[in-house]
């Protein structure tokens, strides 16, 4: 069976948990492949709300749970999210831990901090997670991974040498104070104990999944717009949140993956810095901010809410090759009397659809809004695209039409059950 991937669409927070949450009943395997615990999903399901960061949002369900080596792993934030989802009776034997991952230490979180400190009114608005200085360690191949908990001995000599260069940064550079290296090593060698069961070589298991034609899906942590190469850089995530980014992350071959659906939201949120071309400011942004309770999952940040922008979504649908849309939260606009769609931006006295790569360019646009009539009727109890009101029906189809993606699910409230599907997702 070909892989199919969960990609955020937007700037994070689209409801992937929830979609991955629903979608995970279907397949056999669900396998994380970027980010770490910055990610907050949201899941809502018969056993309560719960808040994760770095398990698979398809724990829930019969699939087995592989947290790809693409993904940075805080082994603290694991064992706390094993213990919250043992706590109501899920069974965690089936989540897999790839023997590649690299690890957050304490000097990524520390150093994430001082950091962000450092540049003042630039500062990109992190999590505070050490997402970046781990990716970053990687990248210099300073980092420590997940295998390495497995070997006490060499966990030593590389955390005596990283951490070394490590103390020279945050003593010499920020004026903190050093970290200890038994303190450290101490704390790793338990982490090593309790989640050595899970640790493994990931890669071939997924693949074999594929070979005997199991399904696998593969869940996108952030959002495209959040991608540092083809999102708002600098303000943007670590590690790519793209669809081609997935296979590598889980150490597959790209021909696996046959399904690639977006997760918009039906209007745009951000949280941290940097440019949301369509921000709104006032009452509107306030009234969707509330009615979506649009706070950060993992900072309790208020995120900034704008109207749903056609023309980073379809940079979005173009990078990713979308081969189908998947709208959530429809249900919080349902009050507005009117909608705007973003579908130009106005820059240098031209309108343009293209998506800038520049910082500036893109902190110059201002949105060219097409009006659309609200519904301004209660949609969480509809089950059926043709159920819908038709100024809701147009909306979802116009988002369509800028896009050029069909919509095949809508998201109309936060339970199991609030979906409009259009057609069967997964598989078809
Ligand atoms: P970092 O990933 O913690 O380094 O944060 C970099 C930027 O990405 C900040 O603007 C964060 O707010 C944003 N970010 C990281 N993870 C998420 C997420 O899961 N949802 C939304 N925004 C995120």
């Amino acid at each position: 069976m070909p892989a199919i991937a969960v990609i955020g669409a937007h700037w994070g927070d689209e409801g992937k948990g929830r979609i991955v949450d629903l979608l995970a009943q279907k397949v056999n395997m669900v396998v994380r492949y970027s980010g770490g615990d910055n990610a907050g999903h949201t899941v809502i399901n018969p056993l309560g709300e719960f808040k994760l960061h770095l398990m698979p949002a398809g724990i829930f369900g019969p699939a087995t749970c592989i947290i790809g080596n693409g993904v940075v792993v805080n082994p603290e934030r694991l064992i706390e999210e094993i213990a919250l989802v043992e706590s109501h009776g899920v069974a965690t034997g089936k989540l897999i831990v790839s023997d590649r991952a690299n690890l957050i230490m304490p000097y990524h979180q520390l150093l994430d901090r001082l950091e962000e400190t450092s540049r003042g009114a630039k500062a990109i608005g992190t999590t505070g997670r050490g997402i970046g200085p781990a990716f970053a360690d990687k990248a210099a191949r300073l980092g420590i991974r997940a295998t390495d908990l497995l070997d006490r001995k060499y966990l030593r000599e590389r955390l005596e040498a990283v951490l070394a260069e490590k103390n020279a940064i945050i003593t010499g550079v920020y004026g903190e104070k050093p970290l200890s290296l038994e303190t450290v090593f101490n704390q790793y060698i338990k982490y090593g104990e309790r989640l050595g069961p899970h640790i493994r070589e990931t890669s071939r298991i997924i693949r074999e999944a594929l070979e005997r034609r199991d399904k696998v899906l593969l869940e996108g942590a952030q959002g495209t717009l959040l991608d540092p190469d083809f999102g708002t850089y600098p303000y943007t995530t670590s590690s790519s949140s793209l669809a081609s980014a997935a296979c590598l992350g889980v150490g597959i071959s790209p021909s696996y993956l046959k399904e690639i659906y977006g997760v918009f939201k039906a209007y745009c949120t951000r949280v941290g810095a940097g440019p949301l071309p369509t921000e709104l400011n006032d009452e509107t942004g306030e009234l969707i901010r509330q009615r979506g309770q649009e706070y950060g999952a993992t900072t309790g940040r208020p995120r900034r809410c704008g109207w749903f922008d056609a023309v980073a979504s379809r940079h979005s649908r173009l990078i990713n090759g979308f081969t189908g849309a998947i709208i959530t939260r429809l249900d919080i606009l349902d009050s507005l009397k009117t909608l705007n769609i973003c579908v130009g931006y106005r820059l240098n006295g031209g309108v343009t659809q293209d998506f800038p790569a520049s910082i500036a360019q893109l902190e110059n646009c201002q949105p060219v809004y097409e009006e659309l009539p609200g519904w301004e009727t209660d949609t969480g109890s509809i089950r059926q695209y043709r159920r819908l009101p038709l100024a809701a029906r147009r909306y979802i189809a116009r988002i369509e039409e800028l896009i050029s993606c069909p919509v095949t699910m809508i998201s109309v409230g936060s339970s199991r059950e609030q979906i409009i599907y259009r057609k069967q997702v997964i598989y078809n």
